[in-house]
């Protein structure tokens, strides 16, 4: 298979080139509007299209760059089903896979950090027919769990999202073997987890064992945690979630 991880430093994204090099068809996971070219100039160089592109939830930090590939290559846009956005796309459910050559990703429904977010769980079919790694977007990242309080409104208040979310972990993601391999959204320097390591790697027996926000015996001893200390909101959130969920650049950039 083929397989990058692309990071945007200035947000402290990480987003994800992956899919099958036989085939010839390739996926893009939470893209960042300002490596758009990137992912198109790798595809590319590797003689495969972009087939699909897949977003973990609805960003509020940064800019979606899946507008532009879907426009520039005529992939198919996935993101969780009740995700909210006014563009077409395929709403994914629970258990649902994209399926890119021989390279499969599953989604695992794991709201918490947003009320539609998935993980993918990936499985490389040339290999195995067992998954390999997830992408955990901002549900487990390296070092803490995403936080509960971005796209929290109305009955989905912020401590109603950290007991999702430590549910998704405990049953969805720590669930997983521990050698399964973790890529999450976002790395040290990320307003969307505090303490988190500037390595955008890491595995699930390693996070089981050493990310502190994991370490609570209880749900209650979590979200206690969670909810305590926010970080401040990332600039200009309302007018990004706005952008991303009318699949078009800030209104600013024109
Ligand atoms: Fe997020």
């Amino acid at each position: 298979m083929y397989f990058r991880q692309l990071l945007n430093d200035e947000t402290a994204c990480a987003s994800y080139l992956l899919g099958c090099k036989s085939k010839g068809r390739l996926a893009v996971v939470d893209p960042h509007v300002e490596l758009v070219d990137e992912y198109v100039t790798r595809a590319e160089a590797q003689g495969a299209e972009i087939a699909a592109v897949l977003e973990t939830h609805v960003q509020a930090d940064h800019v979606s760059g899946l507008p532009a590939l879907i426009e520039r290559t005529g992939a198919t846009a996935y993101l969780p089903e009740g995700a909210g956005v006014d563009f077409e796309h395929h709403p994914l459910a629970d258990g649902e896979a994209v399926e890119v050559g021989n390279t499969e990703l599953e989604a695992i429904a794991t709201p918490g950090h947003a009320g539609a977010h998935h993980a993918y769980l990936v499985t490389d079919h040339a290999r195995a027919e067992e998954p390999w790694f997830a992408l955990t977007g901002d549900a487990v990242l390296v070092g803490d769990a995403g936080r509960p309080d971005l796209h929290a409104h109305g009955d989905e208040t912020v401590e109603e999202m950290a007991r999702a979310l430590y549910r998704s972990i405990t049953e969805r993601l720590l669930s997983l073997p521990d050698h399964l391999l973790v890529y999450p959204a976002h790395y040290a320097g990320s307003v969307c987890g505090r303490g988190l390591s500037g390595h955008p790697a890491s595995t699930i027996g390693f996070e089981r064992r050493h990310n502190g926000a994991l370490q609570h015996g209880s749900e209650e001893a979590f979200v206690d945690a969670l909810v305590r200390d926010i970080p401040p909101a990332p600039d200009h959130q309302a007018e990004i979630l706005a952008a991303n969920r009318a699949g078009r650049a800030l209104a600013s950039q024109g």
